[in-house]
């Protein structure tokens, strides 16, 4: 059983090296174990997957009903404006979830501007680097806890 799960996108992998100007200068490693000691302090416990592919995305996100994950935490990346495949599997496992984005999507090109996720997520935390991250934990550990 895992409460929650963090899923990361294609990209993400590069995190401290992929343009550090929008993106920051952490690698997703030191994002992961952040996030990791935040769901800790809590007595919650967690996991973490990043992928490039959108099909092991698809599959994880089935794997994380059988592994009764309580809340996902996701940064689709790129597939947040592409993927109608990651949007189908979270509604079909029912697990709530946060979309995330270091960036604010909305400030930057047009293609970025519309999400497959965000009206069906429980919300949405853009544009604070990686406190984006911190916040969306911290809104999914109050979620948990509160029940
Ligand atoms: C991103 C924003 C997306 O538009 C982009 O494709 C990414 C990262 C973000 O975290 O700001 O890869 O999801």
């Amino acid at each position: 059983m895992t409460d929650i799960l963090l899923l990361n996108g294609p990209n993400l992998n590069l995190l401290g090296q992929r343009e550090p100007e929008i993106y920051g200068d952490l690698s997703l490693e030191a994002i992961e174990n952040a996030c990791k000691q935040q769901a800790v302090e809590q007595n919650l416990t967690f996991n973490s997957f990043q992928s490039n592919s959108e099909s092991d995305l698809v599959e994880r996100i089935q794997q994380a009903k059988s592994d009764k994950v309580q809340l996902i935490v996701i940064n689709p990346a790129a597939y947040t404006h592409t993927s109608v495949a990651i949007r189908d599997a979270l509604l079909a496992v029912e697990i709530p979830f946060i979309e995330v984005h270091l960036s604010n999507p909305y400030s930057r090109e047009p293609f970025r501007h519309h999400s497959y996720f965000s009206d069906i997520a429980m919300g949405t935390i853009a544009g604070f680097g990686i406190h984006s991250y911190r916040f969306a934990m911290q809104a999914a550990i109050d979620k948990l806890t509160a029940q």
